[in-house]
């Protein structure tokens, strides 16, 4: 396994790759969600390409940029073991050079959801994202159903900038009490991370709610709401169910719909989702 900090000295490597190439782009602190993206890139190409970068200008100045979990070494032993070919690890005056001025919007989509809370937070990744690209040039590229309005933005970018890049979108890989895998799991304190877990059973209600025949997304909202309330070290921020497509809020689940939350755990943002009808992909 190759490493490159410089967009120069990646091209170099890149250039020696088998093809196709897949991508798998993180901030790193790898966790097993991040490792079943790389095991899906390999099965589907001839190379693979992972980045680490904690990309600045998707934080927000309140956000936890300078606290953000980081352990290169480990990561890199963790993707070398999972056969990825080459790694990036740019710092960020590699990628954001003095006076860098430019950007990619997704405008109505992240409107919605996470940019309604983090309004700056997706202009960070379409940008980072689509630089990446034109860096790796991967013929696909794996993200997580756990960042779903972010797989959106993305599928939106490729579509709207004309990338010939195949987006592949793999299942949330779960703890075994069902708390979606997330590097700022680590933030939580003890008694948090048992509260974490009524979001999934939130989820786990509204799929239930929907087997059962309720198609009232008030209802289903409100039952949701109701049971997240039950668990006072959890505040929500949201709960959404919406056109998977659009993001607009549904009143009636006539369509596939995205299921969607966001709470605080104490300082920790958490998120969460799931796909109605249930097996549905999210593309
Ligand atoms: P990061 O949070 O490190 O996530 C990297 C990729 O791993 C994303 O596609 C995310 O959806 C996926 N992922 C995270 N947790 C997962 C889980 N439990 N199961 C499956 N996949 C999971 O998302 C980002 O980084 C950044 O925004 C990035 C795209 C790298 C741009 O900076």
């Amino acid at each position: 396994m190759k490493v490159a900090e410089s967009i120069a000295e990646f091209r170099k490597l890149r250039a020696d790759l088998a093809e196709p190439v897949g991508f798998v782009p993180t901030m790193g602190y790898l966790h097993v969600g991040h490792l079943s993206l790389v095991r899906e890139a390999r099965e589907r190409s001839a190379s693979v390409v992972a980045s680490i970068f904690v990309n600045p200008s998707q934080f927000a100045p309140t956000e936890d940029l300078a606290a953000y979990p980081r352990d290169l070494d480990r990561d890199l032993a963790l993707l070398e073991a999972e056969g990825a070919d080459l790694v990036f690890v740019p710092e960020a005056e590699e990628m954001y050079p003095d006076g860098y001025d430019t950007w990619i919007a997704v405008e109505e989509l992240t409107t919605r959801l996470e940019g309604a809370s983090r309004p700056t937070h997706f202009r960070g990744v379409a940008t980072v994202v689509g630089k990446l690209f034109v860096i790796v040039e991967p013929q696909i590229a794996v993200f997580g159903q756990k960042d779903a309005q972010q797989a959106l933005v993305i599928d939106r970018l490729i579509r709207d900038l004309g990338f010939a890049i195949e987006l592949v979108v793999a299942p949330t890989i779960r703890e075994s009490d069902g708390l979606a895998m997330s590097s700022r799991n680590t933030y939580l304190e003890p008694d948090e991370r048992v509260g974490a877990t009524v979001l999934r059973q939130s989820l786990l209600l509204a799929e239930r709610l929907y087997a059962d025949g309720e198609r009232s997304a008030k209802m289903i909202r409100s039952r949701m709401q109701e049971l997240i309330a039950s668990e006072p070290l959890v505040e929500p921020v949201y709960v959404s169910l919406a056109d998977v497509t659009t993001l607009e809020e549904l009143e009636t689940i006539d369509r596939k719909a995205l299921v969607s939350l966001a709470a605080k755990v104490g300082v920790t943002r958490l998120i969460d989702n799931i796909v109605l009808p249930p097996g549905e992909g999210l593309l």
